[in-house]
């Protein structure tokens, strides 16, 4: 188990998922709540941050546990603080150093850069530079701007690397990665999909026993694949709730259910289309659609669960990111853009203990560890959809025929991704039904309609997004299809903002 210690830096996350593709686990502390008990970990790496280690506020954590202990990696700030707090001398730079640089240099015969070549490319991100070594460190790399880019000091067990070596622009960042962790701290590589899937199932057999459990299906991958997993292990004790909150793509109740029952799951498909949209009648509050159907949901979940008798436990789909503790650098909290009724979980009052058995992974890992359980990749690659679903892509209130609408709309622009090869390119994407009339011509009358705007973009998670730059034709044969094929619709837009400053949704 590798411990990274987070200093706040906007790649902390990066650098466990690079670590996690070595098949090398590892967990991510914030770096004031360090562990008592360091006895798990064979390596600690320290991040970046966006303080200068010269400041009062800046992280200053102790190492002391930890140094000349155990096999420890400082990158940026990690690489600053190191130096300062051993006699070095950490100063501005005095141009701000980011964007790429080549390795020099590089000491001969170093273990730590095996495989590594004078004239690697790295990435560098910093406004501080480390001036002067500490007095028992030795210099392993530089650059032409960078004179001490990498350092080691042996009788600490310690090395530091002021680039970046999580981005991808660091061509051997992994290679450096594999180096410290396999070569020097001596880890095995045996955190695979597999061998998480063989001690994950035993893991859940013995708590579980054969205690009845419940989990709310989504059609999402997260909730897939914990139900899979679940179900490998207990099997029939499993018992799934798939909610209909009338607010899906076209067809998907009936299409993801059967796929469910397909393979094998205790499903009940519950259809409370009608509580979710006579409740949100002429509600237009985007936020308070939201509480609505968060509020509904949890009533027909509570419902279906009191009929599954003496179930003790609920299972959830979260996942790592959902759970990594973050360093705020302001302290406070930050402010809510929208309330994503799903995180947070469901409330007290159902007295059952949770089960996570994806808490510790990454999307892509669940992904991977669902192709190893045999769900299609279909279901695993499927894009993310909003738990409102599509009341937060129809603009103020929502009524049934709205909704009818938006489901063709949709239906047409994502069988036509899926049609041209482009559903794979695109991260997510969705059609909006606007508030809006506008005047059209078909045949010789004149018409008064709606107007939908197509959205396709690209993230990784979410938090930022760009837009899709989507072939014309593409474009225009969608605009045709839907004007033609969906009656009410005279009028289609394709969304070309990106996240920030708008978001992906429209409400
Ligand atoms: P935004 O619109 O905030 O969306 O840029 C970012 C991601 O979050 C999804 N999203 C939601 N998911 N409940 C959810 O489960 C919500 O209320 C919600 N609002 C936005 C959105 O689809 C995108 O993937």
């Amino acid at each position: 188990n590798v411990l990274i210690l987070d200093f706040g830096s906007q790649y902390t996350q990066l650098i466990a998922r690079r670590v996690r593709e070595l098949n090398i686990f590892c967990e991510i502390k914030p770096y004031n709540h360090l562990p008592e008990d360091l006895s798990d970990y064979k390596a600690v790496i320290l991040s970046g941050s966006p303080s200068s280690v010269r400041s009062d506020e800046a992280p200053h954590p102790d190492l002391k546990d930890i140094k000349g202990k155990i096999p420890l990696l400082g990158v940026c700030y990690g690489a600053q603080y190191i130096a300062h707090f051993h006699g070095g001398n950490v100063a501005p730079s005095k141009t701000r150093e980011y964007g790429r640089a080549r390795l020099s240099k590089i000491k001969e015969g170093e273990p730590f850069f095996k495989n590594i070549t004078t004239g690697s490319q790295v990435w560098m991100s910093h406004s501080d530079t480390i001036q002067q070594l500490p007095p028992k460190a030795e210099l392993l790399a530089s650059t032409a701007d960078v004179d001490i880019a990498a350092y080691k000091i042996p009788e600490e067990k310690i090395y530091a690397i002021q680039f970046h070596p999580e981005v991808y622009h660091t061509k051997d960042g992994k290679q450096l990665l594999e180096n410290f962790l396999v070569g020097i701290a001596g880890l095995e590589q045996t955190w695979t999909p597999d061998a998480f899937v063989e001690t994950t199932v035993e893991e859940l057999k013995k708590e579980i026993g054969s205690e009845k459990v419940i989990l709310g299906l989504s059609g999402g991958v997260d909730s897939t694949v914990a139900a899979v997993l679940l179900h490998k292990a207990i099997g029939k004790h499993l018992h799934c709730i798939f909610v209909n909150n009338g607010l899906l793509r076209k067809n998907e109740f009936e299409e993801v259910l059967d796929q469910y029952q397909h393979m094998g799951l205790n499903v009940k498909g519950v259809d409370a289309s009608a509580r979710f949209l006579d409740a949100l009648e002429g509600e237009e509050d985007p936020e308070k659609k939201r509480k609505i159907i968060g509020g509904v949901f949890i009533d027909v979940f509570d419902d279906e669960s009191h009929k599954v008798e003496d179930a003790k436990w609920l299972a959830q789909g979260t996942i790592y990111p959902d759970r990594i503790e973050s360093v705020s650098a302001s302290g406070g909290p930050s402010a809510t853009i929208k309330s994503h009724h799903n995180v947070g979980g469901l409330p007290d009052y159902m007295k059952l203990k949770v089960v996570e058995p994806l808490k510790m992974l990454f999307k892509d890992e669940v992904r991977r560890v669902g192709a190893t359980l045999g769900i299609a990749d279909e279901r695993l690659g499927r894009h993310p959809f909003p738990g409102p679903g599509l009341a937060i892509r129809i603009l103020g209130d929502i009524t049934r025929d709205k909704v009818a609408i938006l489901q063709e709309v949709d239906a047409i622009f994502i069988n036509g991704l899926r049609e041209w090869g482009l559903y794979d390119d695109v991260w997510q994407a969705g059609a909006m039904l606007l508030p809006v009339h506008s005047v059209g011509v078909m045949g010789d009358e004149r018409t008064y309609e709606k107007c939908v705007a197509l959205r396709a973009v690209e993230s990784t998670d979410g938090m930022t997004a760009d837009w899709v730059n989507l072939p014309y034709e593409f474009l225009q044969k969608m605009s045709n299809d839907i004007i033609n094929k969906v009656p009410g619709v005279n009028r289609v837009v394709y969304d070309i903002s990106s996240k920030p400053p708008a978001t992906i949704e429209w409400e």
